[in-house]
């Protein structure tokens, strides 16, 4: 009987595809450094039955549309806000994520990131690049404290909470705001729950770390901005879409707020000539909130798993729709 065939979309280490090669037949998109072309993946989709995907393929109407045999789509990433669920819920295809195995390296990025922001790391590892370190000078440099001062993370998820554990060590008084109250964790990481207002107006640093959704697209706007204290420091790990990306540029060129810490764009990958590029008080990143080597495997382990489990006709492990 023929293998069930299975499309990464795209190259990872084929040793992690070992344990399942009696299983399927894996077709794979090797080009390194870049994605899947639209029209490969239209292709490709109308003949397997399973999909290994990642945060930039869009599995859209049209993408499903094609597919003739399709079971499974297990994306590589937590957020999903690239699948149309519902759609693939009504073709009978699952869709799975992988939660859980990244909370703690990507609230780490999110901390390192708050640090790196607050403590101005890139302007300082630049200047000493620069040679323009000549003396030592009593405010050289000089930053935020982070240590103390109020936190306030916006969605507590399985991330907001790993930040809140983080934030304890650190001393901070962490404030969140979520969909829904969790009380079992206000106690558990002494958080106080806020509306958001009252999370913006009280914050010394801002955190994001909700999905995108049609509610939080655009959370972060112009009257955000107004609303933080003019020394925030404003950290964005979860999803571009969810930031006005020129409210925040104007809050932070005009002083509005103190500095912002980005891993995620409305676009990805921002242009080299991105407006936030620019600025100083700005650290961006390449969207890199899970990649460690340790959890990047994992990710991939859970969603070979998935795939496993859903061509076995069994319950997917960590499903969305
Ligand atoms: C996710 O998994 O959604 C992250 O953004 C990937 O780093």
């Amino acid at each position: 009987m023929k293998k069930p065939t299975i499309f990464i979309t795209r190259k990872i280490p084929t040793k992690l595809l070992e344990p399942y090669s009696d299983l399927f037949d894996f077709k794979m998109w090797k080009k390194e450094d870049e994605p899947v072309p639209r029209e490969v993946l239209e292709d490709e989709v109308k003949q397997v039955d399973g999909l290994l995907c990642v945060l930039s393929d869009q599995v859209d109407q049209s993408l499903l549309n094609q597919s003739n045999q399709l079971k499974i789509v297990a994306n590589m990433a937590v957020g999903f806000d690239n699948i149309d669920i519902d759609y693939a819920k009504k073709m009978g295809v699952v869709v799975t994520n992988t939660p859980d195995v990244l909370s703690e390296s990507t609230a780490d990025l999110g901390f390192a990131l708050m640090m790196a922001t607050a403590r101005r790391l890139n302007e300082a590892a630049q200047y000493i690049k620069n040679g323009q370190w000549k003396n030592w000078a009593p405010f050289l440099l000089a930053g935020t404290d982070i240590h103390h001062k109020t936190l306030g993370i916006v969605g507590m998820g399985r991330i907001g909470e790993a930040i809140a554990r983080r934030a304890k060590g650190f001393g901070m008084n962490v404030l969140y705001h979520n969909r829904n109250r969790k009380r079992e964790a206000e106690v558990k990481l002494q958080a106080s729950y806020v509306q958001m207002e009252e999370l913006l107006s009280q914050s010394d640093f801002v955190i994001s770390v909700v999905p995108f959704t049609k509610e939080t697209n655009k959370l972060f706007n112009k009257e955000a901005f107004e609303k933080m204290k003019e020394s925030a420091v404003f950290v964005n790990i979860s999803r571009g879409a969810v930031v006005d990306e020129n409210a925040l540029y104007y809050a932070l060129k005009s002083g509005e707020i103190k500095a912002a810490g980005l891993d995620v764009f409305e676009q990805e990958p921002i242009k080299s000539d991105h407006p936030l590029l620019e600025l100083e008080n700005v650290v961006c990143l390449p969207h890199i909130g899970s990649a460690t080597v340790q959890t990047r495997t994992e990710m991939i382990e859970l969603c070979l798993k998935n795939i496993a489990t859903v061509l076995e006709e069994k319950a997917p492990l960590t499903p969305v729709n």
